[in-house]
């Protein structure tokens, strides 16, 4: 009975530190002042994958990239009422709406899903290319936009 708090914390736990390491990351590109190397170190046993991410340029990250950064916070575990990454029974009447109906709940924010998934720096093609990822893995076929070299 009361051993039930300790496992809904864990639950929550880790999508949240992801999102504040990730939020943090983002206020560091803004921030000449902050050295981000310095920053980088001390938050890396955290945020390792999401310093991956930010060092490419905005515009430029492909939809695996974004996901495993920023979306698998959330849709790896089923976090909040996410769709799990991968679940095509949870991803069926999802896909149903299309990849430009996603696309836009995405962009606007949807349920617990802040807007652009939480990504505030994605451009909207950086969205599509992160829902065609993640949907494909869970059976739709739908062609990820590509990176501009
Ligand atoms: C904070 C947790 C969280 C993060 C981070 C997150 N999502 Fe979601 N996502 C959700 C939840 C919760 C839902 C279900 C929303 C609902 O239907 O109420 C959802 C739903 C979706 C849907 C279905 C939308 C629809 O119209 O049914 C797509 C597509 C999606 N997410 C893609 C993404 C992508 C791409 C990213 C990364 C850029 C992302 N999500 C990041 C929590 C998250």
């Amino acid at each position: 009975m009361s051993n039930h708090r300790p496992l809904r914390f864990a639950r929550f736990a880790t999508p949240a530190v992801a999102l504040v390491a990730a939020a943090l990351l983002a206020g560091c590109g803004k921030q000449s002042n902050v050295d981000p190397e310095l920053t980088a170190t001390l938050i890396q046993p955290v945020a390792r994958v999401e310093i991956q991410a930010v060092t490419i340029a905005p515009g430029s990250r492909t939809g695996e990239q974004i996901v495993k950064a920023i979306c698998g916070a959330c849709h790896d575990s089923g976090a909040v009422g996410a769709p799990k990454t991968g679940d095509a029974g949870q991803w069926g009447p999802r896909l149903a709406l299309g990849f430009e109906a996603l696309t836009a709940s995405v962009i606007a924010g949807k349920g617990a899903m802040p807007p652009r998934g939480g990504g505030s720096d994605l451009t909207d093609t950086e969205v599509a290319r992160a829902v065609a990822y993640l949907a494909n893995l869970a059976g739709a076929n739908y062609t990820e936009p590509p990176v501009e070299q």
